[in-house]
């Protein structure tokens, strides 16, 4: 068994969201030790949450920049080999980059930066870093949606002509109607959370999943945003015309306002031939839909799916696999490139899709502010 690699976590600490989903997920195919980390910005909390989840204190830093500092000061063979870092959007590209500057490898959550040009910084400075660089686009992770990848890859579709992605939540809900809470939320801070809120937080994640499965590209799209509220006109709900070819055209549709749903992320791919449909409520099924043919549903860990989605499997089919496992897929791709090990590039999500999912959130961003325009993207 190869040894463990040494992983820092900045931000998820106990009080957040992403802390666990990562923790859990890094320790699934047993490839990472927690080794230290800054889990939040208050050294008693942050030592406190270090003692509760059993990561020894010694490595547990007062800030970033210590953590940098002090790591680098210990030998190769025992300092942290990657970080992940799990804060509020705001702090993910001055961290990321001070990070690759010093030789680790980067594990960043989404949206990679605030806005392109930092991201396009970022590329250059991992260029040059040439360490390894995962964005979680954690759906990515779920056998069904790698599934999803390689059929169409293999033209199960034909050539596809429509695509439809929706990311509904309904959580903002509880906030936006109460004017102190809304003030307060850093994710409907642009100085926090960076010039879009729904687009930038899950829109993001639907326009990856295209990106993902199809293999083709958005190339220009026409935005429309709403917001409840003239003192926070964050977008909290939105409706992306998309083109991706001359024939191929689609829509992304973000709601944080959208009442009573929970996570509810879903895409149609329809084809010449075949059309997939996938929603990450229920991850373990995907529809093969047809005009001449029954519907078929695909299921993971049976020998007819492809070795990308067999390798996101760990159990004999009927045993669900869920989100923890979709994000422990990421880590063990991730784990592969660290090792230098032969990986598929459909494992985890790299710099270039960071890159593509800023692009697009800026491009939402001017469409709708210049009277919903078509926008091309880069
Ligand atoms: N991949 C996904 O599906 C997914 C889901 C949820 C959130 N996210 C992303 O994860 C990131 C965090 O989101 P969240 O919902 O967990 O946020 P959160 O507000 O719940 O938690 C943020 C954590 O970061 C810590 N933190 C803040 N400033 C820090 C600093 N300077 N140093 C160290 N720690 C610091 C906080 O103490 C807290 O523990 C965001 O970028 C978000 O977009 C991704």
């Amino acid at each position: 068994m190869a040894k463990k690699i040494r992983l820092g976590i900045i931000g998820g600490g106990g009080d957040s969201l992403i802390g666990v989903l990562h923790r859990v997920a890094s320790h699934i195919n047993d490839n990472y030790q927690i080794v230290g980390g800054v889990f939040n910005p208050v050294f008693e909390m942050n030592m406190e949450f270090a003692k509760e989840i059993d990561v020894p204190t010694n490595r547990i830093y007062k800030d970033f920049d210590t953590l940098i500092e002090e790591e680098l000061k210990l030998p190769k063979e025992e300092r942290m080999q990657v970080c992940s870092v799990l804060t509020p959007n705001f702090l993910h590209f001055p961290m990321a980059k001070k990070l690759l500057d010093n030789g680790f490898h980067v594990i960043c959550e989404k949206p990679m930066t605030t806005t392109l040009e930092e991201a396009k910084i970022l590329l250059e400075a991992h260029k040059k870093a040439g360490t390894v660089f995962a964005v979680t686009h954690t759906y990515t992770g779920y056998p069904m949606v790698r599934q999803m990848r390689e059929m169409i890859k293999e033209g199960a579709l034909g050539s596809i002509h429509k695509v439809d992605a929706r990311y509904y939540q309904g959580w903002i809900n509880t906030i936006i109607h109460d004017k102190e809470k809304r003030s307060s939320v850093w994710r409907l801070d642009p100085k926090k959370a960076g010039i879009s809120s729904c687009m930038g937080d899950i829109g993001v994640h639907a326009f990856n999943l295209i990106e993902y499965t199809t293999g083709l590209q958005v190339k220009s799209l026409l935005c429309d945003f709403n917001y409840l509220y003239e003192d926070n006109q964050m977008d909290v709900d939105g409706t992306v015309l998309i083109r991706m070819g001359d024939h191929v055209k689609g829509v992304i549709r973000g709601s944080q306002v959208a009442t009573g749903e929970e996570n509810g992320l879903a895409i149609r791919i329809y084809g010449e031939k075949a059309a997939f449909v996938w929603e990450q409520e229920r991850p373990n099924f995907l529809y093969k839909l047809s005009d001449t043919e029954p519907t078929q549903i695909y299921k993971p860990g049976h020998g007819y799916n492809s070795k990308l989605s067999l390798d996101g499997t760990k159990l004999p089919p009927g045993h669900p696999e869920g989100i923890f496992d979709s994000m422990a897929n990421i880590y063990l791709g991730a784990a592969r490139a660290i090792r230098g090990e032969d990986y598929n590039d459909g494992e985890f999500p790299t710099m270039l899709d960071g890159v593509r999912g800023l692009n697009f959130i800026e491009a939402t961003v001017q469409s709708n502010k210049e009277g919903n325009v078509w926008v091309n993207m880069e």
